[in-house]
């Protein structure tokens, strides 16, 4: 059920088991209330990474964001339940759609914007990130949006950062609110809005993905037969984790693109991230993209009706063909429009945490 968010009389008082495995009703939101007056099945201040949250938080973030998204279909798609919040959004790596999101997201809850891009602030003359988180939240900061190309910067600001941090992407680590955006698009798309038994392929780049890495763990919590497939010097340390496996969690990492495609439900096309890896990896992108690309003549592997994500930027022609990334199964622009919908859900959840006094 799609909660109301901004009438009062709809809210709900569920509560959550921690680490229930059945989905609880979400506790709904009314967001044109400020977060503290409602009664949210929310308890993390910071959103770091997703390996902590429950399949229960999982939907109560879910169901918050259904409700973001019937704002956004309003003629005015804004609310005022966060006025009076401050959000800085700092990032340290460039980024269009994670950034814009996060503003838009922030704008129609009323929020207050800075942005702060790290090449063009005291960042560039020596100033840490330590000192630039505390000179931000001097500035009045309430919620601090961070990007660092460092795995765990943002669990550093975290420690010193009075407010809330929402990690919008960490070196090769984690990407929250893209995993989470990913599972809300997958939910609104499948068949009962369930990924139980689902075949889910992630295929390209995995190992400098931080988006692979945050949708591992939504994924499998959601009780998806993920699939991680690309070529062997790209899932280094995957299979470890494959083979660790947290209870109960399908997992497979393969360098079979025939096979990982092979009846897929959905399939996810991961950049190749140059930036981020060392020379000697790939022969070439050419041969990349004959191998493990992903084509039309790959997709017919798939179920026909299988599902087309990435989570951007694309090069077409090297992990997606251009056909593939328009054909009507792709919902490459959907992910990035839920986007916002999502984001706002996570500032809004947060907000209330952060008011009540969360601790995580
Ligand atoms: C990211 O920030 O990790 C992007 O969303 C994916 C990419 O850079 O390929």
């Amino acid at each position: 059920m799609t909660p109301e968010v901004d009438r009062p009389e709809a809210a709900s008082s569920g509560s959550t088991p921690a680490a229930s495995r059945t989905p609880a009703t979400p506790a709904v939101p009314a967001v044109d209330a400020p977060p503290e007056t409602q009664d949210l099945a929310w308890r993390h201040r910071h959103l770091l990474d997703v390996d902590d949250l429950t399949r229960g938080e999982l939907e109560t973030v879910m169901g918050t964001a259904d409700a973001m998204r019937e704002v956004l279909a309003r003629p005015i798609a804004k609310v005022p339940a966060l006025r009076g919040t401050n959000v800085t959004i700092l990032f340290y790596e460039a980024s269009t759609r994670t950034r814009v999101s996060f503003e838009a997201a922030a704008k129609n809850l009323s929020c207050d914007v800075t942005n702060i891009a790290a090449a063009s602030s005291s960042v560039s003359k020596g100033e840490s990130l330590v000192d630039t988180v505390r000179t931000v939240e001097a500035l009045g900061a309430h919620m601090l949006v961070m990007r660092h190309n460092v795995s765990g910067a943002p669990y550093l600001a975290s420690e010193v950062f009075g407010g809330a941090v929402l990690n919008g992407g960490d070196g090769w680590h984690a990407h929250p609110s893209q995993a989470l955006l990913d599972l809300f698009t997958l939910r609104s798309r499948l068949p009962g809005r369930s990924l139980e038994g689902r075949k889910i392929v992630i295929l390209g780049d995995a190992l400098h993905s931080r988006v692979a890495r945050s949708n591992i763990w939504t994924l499998t919590a959601m009780g998806a037969d993920l699939w991680i497939c690309g070529p062997s010097t790209l899932l280094r340390g995957f299979e470890g984790w494959a083979a660790r496996g947290a209870a109960g969690r399908r997992f497979t990492v393969t360098s079979d693109v025939d096979a990982a495609m092979r009846d897929a439900d959905v399939v996810m096309a991961l950049r190749i991230q140059k930036e981020r890896m060392a020379g000697g990896l790939l022969p070439s992108l050419r041969e990349y993209a004959a191998r493990y690309g992903l084509t039309k003549e790959r997709l017919r592997l798939a179920k026909p009706d299988c599902i087309v994500m990435h989570p951007g930027p694309m090069n077409e022609g090297v992990e997606i063909a251009a056909d593939v990334a328009v054909d009507p199964r792709s919902v490459i622009t959907a992910q990035v429009t839920n986007g916002v919908a999502v984001r706002m859900a996570l500032l809004y959840l947060l907000a209330g945490a952060r008011r009540a006094g969360g601790n995580a």
